[in-house]
């Protein structure tokens, strides 16, 4: 009570053609009934793609968000998306610093934090990921670690942003972090945005991510500092996603 409202946040990664993308817009809208719209609210990470044909089938409320975003503001940079575009495509979010964009990518915490920066330039609220590896995990070196991605991902952003804690060793593995390992670390971050930004910190949704599913998401998001979930396998099937709401 008081917090901020609890955000289902479905990271497809690279999934669903286009046309897929518009057929499950309009089967949520077709399910998308008064006592499940209230529950959290909905944003769709879908690929860049295919978000202007999923928006218009989409019900009304329910947001969608790029997976990734160029720092640079336009020119040549064959391949990349701008801010500006995600933005014209009507996305109110975008992912960045996603652990697969890390590891295949080899985005730093410096590219994260620009990225983030080129989002909220453009009105978009950058969804911040950070987490730790099974390596660091088991040496008890998790919090550290992810506290130190956390402040140089954050370098020169402003508090119009969402943070997603995602320990690497339980994306797409089945393994999820326990609702106390959750929470320790969620507790953690926020300590950190109020080390950046003061008191707007507790207004701050952080989230957790790796293999949440209709099972787990309301022990999750019932911890004080965890504010709702960033899902990416059991955000493919509305019906998983109709489960998810009816959990929480
Ligand atoms: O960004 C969401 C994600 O990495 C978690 O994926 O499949 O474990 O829910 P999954």
């Amino acid at each position: 009570p008081g917090g901020p409202r609890t955000l289902l946040a479905l990271n497809w990664k690279m999934n669903k053609t286009p046309t897929e993308a518009r057929a499950w817009g309009r089967e949520l809208a077709g399910e998308y009934r008064p006592g499940i719209r209230g529950k959290a609210e909905v944003a769709v990470m879908a690929p860049a793609i295919s978000l202007y044909g999923l928006k218009e089938a989409l019900p009304g409320g329910v947001d969608i968000g790029g997976q990734d975003v160029s720092a640079h503001e336009s020119g040549a940079y064959t391949g990349e998306i701008s801010a500006a575009m995600l933005r014209d495509a009507e996305c109110t979010y975008v992912i960045v610093g996603h652990s697969e964009r890390r590891e295949y990518h080899g985005e730093t915490d410096a590219v994260v934090a620009a990225k983030a920066r080129q989002a909220q330039a453009h009105g978009l609220t950058p969804i911040v990921c950070v987490g730790e590896g099974l390596e660091v995990r088991e040496r008890g070196e998790h919090v550290a670690h992810t506290l130190a991605q956390l402040r140089g991902s954050l370098e020169g952003v402003d508090e119009r942003v969402v943070v997603a804690y995602e320990p690497v060793w339980a994306i797409g593995t089945g393994k999820t972090a326990t609702a106390d390992d959750a929470e320790e670390m969620a507790a953690a971050i926020r300590g950190a945005l109020a080390e950046q930004y003061g008191a707007l910190a507790l207004g701050l949704r952080v989230l957790y991510g790796g293999s949440v599913k209709p099972d787990n998401v309301a022990s999750i998001c019932g911890q004080p500092n965890v504010n709702g979930a960033l899902v990416g396998g059991a955000s493919l099937k509305v019906e998983d996603v109709l489960g998810l709401l009816a959990a929480l």
